[in-house]
């Protein structure tokens, strides 16, 4: 797959479709295609913030930290792209206080950290929906998105009023006439969504002991490896990156085919066959 440069036009009325913004930086260059697509599931700051008698408000804020240090690991690690799930469309359900507290961390974390990201070549995009956003989070999205659109080291996607469901509905809308393959539709994909480009996930990491998806990157999942960690979130850091990007690296990836080295035929799950 080429990088798209998300410059193709969306139909007419689609909740998700690109905005002008998008043609802002249709150049940028490309993000190495032999390095990883890490995604992850940042779950568990509530509970880490009641376990220590603070409030939620005080969990998200740590795991505001959290997100500094894994994307300065994550581009030390050789990660090539990295999409972080930071606000699900359904997280609107939430108490208006801890959706404005969110809101405001996002755009606080987009003004502030733009500076280290541009010196560090990493280029930012925010998925997902961007027309029920305060005018002020549009506006720090597109200037931080214009002023880091030529970092190549990593392409650093923050999911915010996200919902891959909703992301395939429109994908499919918008390819509806023109019998798309895989790859377009991706591309398709990636481009109602703001992504940047159509890749993959290699590597899914889940934080705060859940084993659900949560209605994320699920198309761009189908061959990821899935990794579960009882960590909350607030405590994850640049080691338990590097343990989640060993284990993955210990994966045998088939993607459908068969294992190079089986296993002896009379052992299923370590236990000889009856
Ligand atoms: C899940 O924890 C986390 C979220 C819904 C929000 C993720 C937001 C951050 C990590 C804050 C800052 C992000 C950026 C990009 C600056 P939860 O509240 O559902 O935890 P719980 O399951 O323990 O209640």
């Amino acid at each position: 797959m080429e990088w798209t440069g998300c410059v193709a036009p969306a139909k007419k009325g689609s909740a998700m479709s690109p905005s002008a913004q998008d043609g802002v930086h249709p150049g940028s260059p490309p993000i190495s295609r032999n390095g990883l697509h890490v995604a992850i599931i940042m779950d568990g700051n509530g509970r880490w913030a009641h376990a220590r008698g603070k409030s939620r408000t005080f969990g998200h804020r740590a795991g505001a930290q959290a997100v500094r240090r894994t994307v300065k690991a994550a581009a030390r690690q050789g990660v090539s792209v990295l999409s972080l799930h930071a606000f699900s469309a359904d997280n609107w359900g939430r108490p208006r206080e801890e959706v404005d507290t969110l809101l405001a961390l996002f755009e606080k974390y987009l003004r502030v950290e733009m500076r280290r990201c541009l010196g560090n070549g990493i280029r930012l995009r925010v998925i997902g929906r961007r027309d029920r956003l305060p005018g002020s989070l549009q506006l720090e999205v597109a200037r931080a998105e214009a002023r880091s659109a030529g970092g190549t080291r990593m392409l650093l996607r923050i999911a915010v009023d996200y919902s891959a469901r909703d992301a395939i509905l429109a994908a499919a809308r918008e390819r509806r006439e023109a019998g798309a393959g895989r790859e377009d539709f991706a591309e398709a994909l990636a481009r109602v969504i703001h992504g940047g480009e159509a890749r993959d996930v290699d590597l899914l990491i889940r934080t705060g002991g859940e084993r659900r998806l949560s209605d994320f990157l699920l198309w761009e999942s189908a061959y990821a490896e899935l990794y579960f960690t009882d960590r909350a979130w607030p405590d994850f850091d640049g080691d338990d990156l590097a343990a989640a990007l060993a284990w993955f690296r210990g994966r045998e990836r088939r993607f459908g085919g068969l294992l190079k080295t089986p296993p002896p035929f009379e052992t299923v799950a370590g236990k000889p066959l009856p």
